[in-house]
C-alpha cells in the first residue's frame, strides 16, 4: 500500500468516526468519548489533510471553519414555500384551532355524546431563532438557505455548515435523494452570555436576546466570524422531499433524527386538545431553566395525511398552531431616568417608564443598573425602549429602538452631581488592578454619594440590613418603622437603636403597649451577636456573609479587623485587593468609628466568639509573597522572590544596598526597590504588615522550608570577623539547624557572608562576586525570620 492510499483509507476512517461521535453528541445526546479524544481525532485528520490536500472533500467534518467571505448572498428559490404559523394567544384560541381541525377532518359530533374525537398533536417547543433550510441531494448538505420572504431567501450555505449540529453528511441509509429539512438556527443562553461577555471585552457589538445574535451570526458574509458564534440547529419539518417519509409528523421527526438531523428533545405527541395544555403548561413551568429561549410551543396535526386534507390559508397552515407565551418583551416610552441610593452609597439610574404590560404584569420602573450600562445602551430621556421581564427578574431596558428617536425630543440621562437624597458629593468609585507588580486606578462603573451615614437614604438602608435575620436579627422592626424612625430623626446611626425609649416606640405607627414592649426585648437581646453576625451587619461594601465569617473565624477579634492593613487581609481565603481596601476604608472612616465604638460602648453589645486566634487559620506568609504584596512598581512575584532569596529578611531588603540589588535584580528593577524603600512611609508600611502578619499569628516561613523541609537547605554559609553576639561555633550550629551548610571559603556559590568587625579579604572576595553581605545584626535579624532566638 502506498503512502497515500494509507493516508486516504485513514482519512475516511477518521471521517467516519468524527461523524458518529458528532451524531452520538448532538442528536443522541450521548457522547461516548471525552472532548479531548474527539479533538485528538479531529486534528489527526486535519494533519493528514494537510498533507494530502487532493483529499480533501466538502463533507470532511474539518470543512467547517468557513471558507472565503462573500460580499453578498445569493438568491434560493423555495420549491416549497416556507411558510409561518397562526398565534393562539388565549385559550379559546386554541380550543378554536382544534374545532377547526376536526370539522376539516369530518370528525365533529364523531362520537355518541357530541364531544368529538380527539385528534393526535404532535407538540413541540417554538424556538426563539431563525426559520432555515438545509438540502440534502444524495446525503450530502449542498445548500442552506434563510427563509427571506417565504418564497425566495438567502443561499447562507457556507454558514450553516460552520453550525456543529448541522450533519454535512446524512447517517445510516434510506434516506430520499432529495431531503429538504426544515428547522430553526438558535443560540443557547449560555453561549449568548459568553458571547456578549467576548464582545464587550474586545469592545465589540453586544446583542440584546440570543435571537438578534443568532441572526447577527448566521447573517454574516463571512463565514468564519459564524464559525466562532455557538449556534445550533433544530429540525421541525421537511420542504421538497424524494420519495416517501413516515406518515405522521413525529415518526417523520425521528426517522430525521435516525439520520442525523437533529431534533427537539421535547417533541411529545398530545391525544387530544387538553394534553396540548398540559404540555403547553409543563413547557411554560419548565420555560427558564432550557438551554434556550422559547416563545411558545407548536402543536401539529400528527397525520401527515390529515395535514394535506387540511391544506392551507395564504400564508400559514390550517393544520398546525402556535401558542404563544405571554411575551417577555414589550415597547415603551423611558419617560424619565431618576438615581435611587443604596445601602452602600451606590447611585442608580432606574428608569421610569410608561406602563406596559409585560408578561402579564404591569411595569412602570425597569433597572438600568449603572452608568456603563446606559452608555452601552446608548439610550436617552424620550427614546422609545424595548423592556424585558422574564421569569421573576427584575424589568430590564434591553435595547433602544433608534429607528424611532426623535431628536428634538430626546435628551441625554446624567449622572448628577450631588446625592438627590443628601446632597453630598456623587463620586465615581475607583477600581485597584494590579498587574506585573502595578497597582493602578482605573474607573469604576459606579458612582456613589460620600454622605455614608448621613445620607439619609443610605441610613434608612444600612439599617434595615443591620436588624435583617441574618444580621442582627431584630424582630418587629419593619422597614416603614425605620423610614418613620430616620425621618422622625429619631435615629442616626445603627447604635441610636440601642437608645430608643418606649415612649418613643409607642409614638411610631403601628405600635401599641404590647409590641412597643416586644421590639424593646427584640433590641435588647439582640446585644449579643456572633462575631461574623456583627461584622456583615455593619453592611461593609462588599463584605457578604461569607466574608464577614471568613474574617471572624481568621482574626477572631473585632479589633485585628478594625486594624488590619489591606495588603494583610489579602492573605485570608478569598479576599481580594478590591475588598480588603474596601474592608480597611470602611474602619478608618471616622463616622463609622464612632458608631462602633458607641454599639460596643455604651450600647453595650457583646461579641460572643471574640478571643484567641484560630488555630485552623493557617496561612503562611513568606517574605517573597510580602514584598510582592507591596507592589513595588515594575517588581513583579518573580522579582519579589529573588530579593527574598538573597536578603532573607525584610530588614535585609531594607537595608540592602544598591550594588547588592543590582546583583540580584535588572537595574531598572534595583532601582524601583531601592526608590520604593527610600521612601520612608513604604519602608514603614512594609514593617507594619510583616509586624501585623506575626501578631495575626500566620506561621511566617520561608519558601524553602515549606518546599524542602529546612529552611536553609542548599545554602552555603560563610562567617568571618569577629561576632560579638555570639560565638561564631554557635553562629554555625543555628546555621547548619536550619539546613546550611557553613563553608570555610568563599566561592560563587556561596550564598551569604555574615562578616563581623575586622573581616578581611573573604569579605573582599564576596563583594567582588557580588555575594549578598550581612552585618551581625542582620544575621541576627534574618534567625529571628526563622524563629531561632540569638
Ligand atoms: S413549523 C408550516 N415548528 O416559527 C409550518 N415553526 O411562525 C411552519 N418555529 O418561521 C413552521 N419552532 O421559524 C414550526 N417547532 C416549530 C417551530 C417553528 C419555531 C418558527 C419558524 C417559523 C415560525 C412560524
Amino acid at each position: 500500500m502506498t503512502d497515500a492510499t494509507s493516508a486516504a483509507s485513514r482519512i475516511l476512517e477518521l471521517r467516519s468516526e468524527l461523524d458518529q461521535h458528532n451524531y452520538r453528541y448532538y442528536v443522541l445526546d450521548e457522547p461516548s468519548i471525552p472532548d479531548a479524544e474527539y479533538d485528538r481525532l479531529f486534528r489527526e485528520l486535519q494533519a493528514l489533510e494537510a498533507e494530502h490536500p487532493e483529499l480533501v472533500t466538502p463533507e470532511s467534518p474539518t470543512q467547517r471553519v468557513g471558507g472565503e467571505a462573500l460580499s453578498a448572498f445569493g438568491e434560493v428559490r423555495h420549491e416549497v414555500p416556507m411558510l409561518s404559523l397562526g398565534n393562539a394567544f388565549e385559550d379559546e384560541d386554541l380550543r378554536a384551532f382544534d374545532r377547526s381541525v376536526q370539522s376539516g377532518l369530518g370528525l365533529q359530533g364523531g362520537d355518541l355524546f357530541g364531544g368529538g374525537v380527539e385528534v393526535e398533536y404532535s407538540c413541540e417547543p417554538k424556538l426563539d431563532g431563525l426559520a432555515v433550510s438545509l438540502l440534502y441531494r444524495d446525503g450530502q448538505l449542498v445548500r442552506g438557505a434563510t427563509r427571506g420572504d417565504g418564497s425566495t431567501g438567502e443561499d447562507i450555505t457556507s454558514n450553516v455548515r460552520t453550525i456543529r449540529n448541522v450533519p454535512l453528511k446524512l447517517q445510516g441509509e434510506g434516506w430520499p435523494q432529495v431531503l429538504e429539512v426544515r428547522g430553526e438556527v438558535f443560540m443557547p443562553k449560555s453561549g449568548f452570555e459568553e458571547l456578549n461577555a467576548r464582545q464587550a471585552e474586545i469592545g465589540g457589538k453586544t446583542f440584546a436576546n440570543p435571537r438578534n445574535a443568532a441572526a447577527g451570526s448566521l447573517r454574516q458574509l463571512d463565514p468564519k466570524i459564524t464559525a466562532s458564534r455557538p449556534l445550533e440547529f433544530c429540525c421541525y419539518g421537511v420542504g421538497q422531499v424524494s420519495g416517501e417519509l413516515p406518515g405522521t409528523q413525529v415518526t417523520m421527526l425521528q426517522q430525521l433524527k435516525s439520520w442525523g438531523i437533529p431534533i427537539s428533545r421535547e417533541l411529545k405527541l398530545a391525544k387530544g386538545i387538553e394534553a396540548c395544555f398540559d404540555y403547553y403548561r409543563d413547557i411554560g413551568e419548565r420555560r427558564m431553566s432550557l438551554a434556550y429561549d422559547i416563545d411558545g410551543v407548536v402543536f401539529k396535526v400528527n397525520t401527515i395525511e390529515d395535514q394535506q386534507q387540511l391544506g392551507f390559508r395564504a400564508r400559514t397552515p390550517h393544520w398546525a398552531i402556535a401558542h404563544k407565551f405571554p411575551a417577555q418583551e414589550e415597547l415603551t416610552e423611558l419617560l424619565d431616568v431618576e438615581f435611587q441610593v443604596g445601602r452602600t452609597g451606590a447611585v442608580t439610574p432606574v428608569a421610569r417608564l410608561n406602563p406596559v404590560k409585560v408578561a402579564g404584569v404591569m411595569v412602570a420602573n425597569a433597572t438600568l443598573h449603572n452608568m456603563d450600562e446606559v452608555a452601552r445602551l446608548g439610550v436617552m430621556i424620550g427614546d422609545t425602549v424595548i423592556i424585558r421581564r422574564a421569569g421573576d427578574v427584575i424589568p430590564q431596558v434591553m435595547q433602544v429602538v433608534l429607528e424611532r428617536r426623535d431628536p428634538s425630543v430626546v435628551r441625554p440621562v446624567q449622572i448628577p452631581s450631588e446625592c438627590p437624597v443628601c446632597g453630598s458629593a456623587v463620586e465615581r468609585t475607583q477600581l485597584i488592578k494590579r498587574s506585573k507588580g502595578k497597582e493602578s486606578l482605573s474607573e469604576g462603573s459606579v458612582y456613589r454619594c460620600v454622605g455614608r451615614l448621613s445620607c439619609q437614604a443610605q441610613l434608612k438602608q444600612a439599617i434595615i440590613h443591620f436588624v435583617s435575620r441574618r444580621a442582627m436579627d431584630i424582630e418587629g422592626l419593619g422597614d416603614k418603622t425605620i423610614e418613620q424612625l430616620v425621618d422622625e430623626k429619631l435615629i442616626g446611626s445603627p447604635a441610636d437603636l440601642y437608645k430608643l425609649t418606649y415612649e418613643q416606640i409607642i409614638g411610631l405607627e403601628g405600635f401599641a403597649e404590647v409590641s412597643s414592649n416586644k421590639l424593646l426585648k427584640a433590641i435588647a437581646d439582640s446585644r449579643k451577636p456572633t462575631l461574623a453576625r456583627f461584622i456583615y451587619a455593619l453592611g461593609i461594601p462588599d463584605v457578604g456573609e461569607e466574608t464577614a465569617k471568613v474574617l471572624a473565624r481568621s482574626l477572631a477579634s473585632l479589633a485585628r479587623v478594625r486594624q488590619a492593613l489591606p495588603q494583610v487581609l489579602t492573605y485570608l481565603p478569598d479576599i481580594g485587593l478590591e475588598v480588603a481596601h474596601e474592608i480597611h476604608s470602611f474602619f478608618e472612616d471616622e463616622h463609622n468609628r464612632q458608631v462602633i465604638d458607641a454599639l460596643l460602648g455604651e450600647c453595650g453589645l457583646q461579641l460572643q466568639d471574640e478571643g484567641g486566634l484560630n488555630a485552623e487559620f493557617t496561612a503562611i506568609a513568606t517574605l517573597g509573597g510580602m514584598l510582592d504584596k507591596l507592589n513595588i512598581p515594575s517588581v513583579g512575584p518573580g522579582a519579589a522572590q529573588k530579593l527574598a532569596e538573597r536578603f532573607i529578611s525584610l530588614e535585609g531588603v531594607l537595608a540592602g544596598d544598591w550594588l547588592d540589588m543590582r546583583q540580584t535584580l535588572p537595574e531598572k528593577q534595583a532601582k524601583a526597590v531601592r526608590d520604593f524603600f527610600d521612601n520612608t512611609e513604604n519602608a514603614r508600611l512594609a514593617r507594619a504588615i510583616e509586624q501585623q502578619l506575626r501578631e495575626f499569628g500566620m506561621h511566617w516561613e520561608s519558601e524553602k522550608k515549606v518546599v524542602e523541609g529546612l529552611p536553609l537547605a542548599g545554602q552555603t554559609w560563610v562567617l568571618t570577623g569577629t561576632l560579638e553576639l555570639m560565638s561564631r561555633d554557635v553562629a554555625k550550629d543555628k546555621l547548619e539547624a536550619l539546613g546550611a551548610k557553613v563553608a570555610g571559603s568563599v566561592s560563587a556559590k556561596t550564598t551569604c557572608v555574615v562578616a563581623g568587625p575586622g573581616a578581611g579579604s573573604k569579605l573582599a572576595k564576596a563583594n567582588e562576586l557580588g555575594v549578598r553581605v550581612l552585618d551581625e545584626a542582620q544575621f541576627v535579624a534574618a534567625l529571628g525570620e526563622y524563629g531561632v532566638q540569638a
